[in-house]
């Protein structure tokens, strides 16, 4: 069997310091988790990699509230004056939820593929005024 070699790095100059994740918790339940990377993919962007909420928790406004939580420790860095999401469009049904949260789709898209999926990227974004 041939071995690759694969290497891992931040990406563009970014370091751990500029990577958050976070459990969402009702209680002392975890039902979620979410990531953001600040400054990504320019300095006043922060990128929200991941919003997750098992799923017997969905549809019950712990989304909103997470992420609402999630865009005040953004604004609190007063750094970014953006909040920018991909969404994979083969999970499109979950493009109305951002937009209720005030993100617009961009013109920005790129090829995504994992395992045998092969999809797009599409990305969207909600300016923090
Ligand atoms: C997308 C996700 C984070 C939404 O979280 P949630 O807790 O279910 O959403 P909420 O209950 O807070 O919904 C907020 C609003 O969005 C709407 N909404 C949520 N999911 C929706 C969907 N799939 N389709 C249409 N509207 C949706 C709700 O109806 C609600 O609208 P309202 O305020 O007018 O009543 C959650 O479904 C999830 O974790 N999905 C799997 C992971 C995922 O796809 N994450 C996003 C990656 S881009």
């Amino acid at each position: 069997m041939r071995t690759r070699r694969a290497s891992i790095r931040y990406a563009d100059g970014k370091t751990y310091d500029d990577k958050f994740v976070f459990g969402i918790f009702l209680g002392n339940q975890m039902v979620g988790c979410a990531d953001i990377i600040r400054g990504y993919p320019g300095p006043t962007t922060a990128l929200l990699g991941l919003l997750l909420i098992a799923e017997p928790f969905q549809r019950r406004g712990i989304g909103r509230a997470a992420y609402a939580e999630l865009e005040n420790r953004i604004r609190a860095w007063g750094a970014c004056d953006r909040v920018r999401i991909g969404v994979i469009e083969t999970n499109a049904a979950v493009m109305p939820f951002w937009q209720k949260l005030g993100f617009e789709r961009t013109w920005q898209r790129r090829p995504y593929r994992y395992g045998s999926v092969a999809s797009e990227c599409i990305y969207f974004e909600k300016p923090l005024q």
